[in-house]
């Protein structure tokens, strides 16, 4: 999964990760709150966005996969072909074998913050396919990275599917489209999965199923709260909210206070008034637009696109060409 930090799950408390630590007192103690997204995938949330992608509501994947099993072939066809599979976040890898098949190059580059993962793709890629030459590389692909001497002279195919992109608020996005391109260099391409806009009848059921299963994502992080960061947040008083937000086109998780409440997070005691939220994840959708916008403004330009018939969900490739000076 995307920037999971499982490293300090089950963590007795003292020994959970700073940055969730400092994270989380930010949020209590300001009045803006918010929680970074990337604190949900820990274990039990990693397990519980797997779930999610079941889901019948939850549209993205299945559409998604569905077209890189149709499309990769064209995705070959339109210069992918051969070239090094560089995939940002790889997670887990579910998706990446379709396009390997397709590409048929000789290498494969899963950038992952979990080492766990990384170790376990490769091992299972390995099988499937014996003669391709995998170079994990543990790092954040937030910042620009320096991938192995071997691929050096190999044209690069970047992949980022998933609509993890949609994670990200508009400058964050560019920064990462930005240091995609240093780190894979002028004339590589790149594979992307981005969610389309389309009504809040589709979305908010996507993000609030029948079952349960998102809201139990998202109340897994004050659980986490609780349980890393010694906390005692009664999680039963709050419920999981999705809302459409029209103006920044993304739809955003909450968890609003079902009454005002009080508790302790490492010792340190806060409340939160009746209705009020913590903000927990955005996921931010794209017309075919703006998305070629937004790519090209980080210096990758559209050289395909695919979707599905209802244009729920686009996988796009690009390519990064020279810039240009002058008009
Ligand atoms: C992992 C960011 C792609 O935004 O659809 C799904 C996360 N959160 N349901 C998305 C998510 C709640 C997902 N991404």
């Amino acid at each position: 999964m995307f920037q999971t930090s499982d490293v300090s799950d089950q963590a007795p408390s003292g020994e959970a990760d700073p940055a969730f630590r400092d994270d989380v007192l930010a949020c209590f103690r300001s009045s803006r709150r918010a929680i970074p997204a990337r604190w949900l995938y820990d274990m039990a949330g990693s397990e519980l966005f797997e779930a999610i992608t079941d889901l019948p509501e939850y549209y993205p994947t299945r559409t998604e996969t569905a077209l890189l099993k149709q499309y990769c072939g064209e995705v070959a066809a339109h210069g992918g072909a051969g070239r090094a599979v560089v995939e940002f976040g790889s997670g887990s890898s579910v998706k990446t074998p379709h396009l390997l098949r397709a590409i048929q190059g000789e290498h494969y580059v899963p950038i992952d913050i979990s080492g766990d993962f990384l170790r376990e793709s490769a091992a299972s890629l390995a099988a499937d396919f014996p003669a391709l030459q995998v170079h994990p590389l543990e790092g954040d692909f937030m910042h620009p990275l320096q991938l192995p001497d071997e691929i050096a002279d190999v044209p690069k195919l970047g992949f980022f599917p998933g609509s993890t992109i949609g994670n990200m608020v508009a400058r964050t996005s560019l920064d990462l489209l930005r240091s995609m391109r240093e780190t894979l260099g002028e004339g590589a391409m790149l594979l992307i999965g981005m969610d389309r806009i389309k009504s809040p009848d589709i979305l908010i059921p996507a993000y609030d199923d029948a079952q349960g299963v998102t809201a139990e994502f998202n109340l897994n992080l004050l659980r986490r709260i609780n349980r890393e960061l010694d906390g005692d947040i009664p999680v039963e008083r709050f419920r999981h909210v999705a809302r459409w937000n029209d103006s920044y086109a993304r739809i955003e998780m909450h968890l609003e206070a079902l009454e005002d409440v009080a508790f302790e997070v490492l010792g340190e005691r806060f409340s939160m008034t009746r209705g009020e939220t913590i903000h927990t994840e955005n996921s931010h959708k794209y017309g075919a637009r703006d998305a070629r916008l937004l790519l090209r403004s980080g210096g990758w330009t559209t050289c395909a696109e695919w979707t599905d018939p209802d244009d729920w969900f686009a996988l796009i490739l690009a390519e990064a060409k020279p810039f240009q000076r002058a008009p």
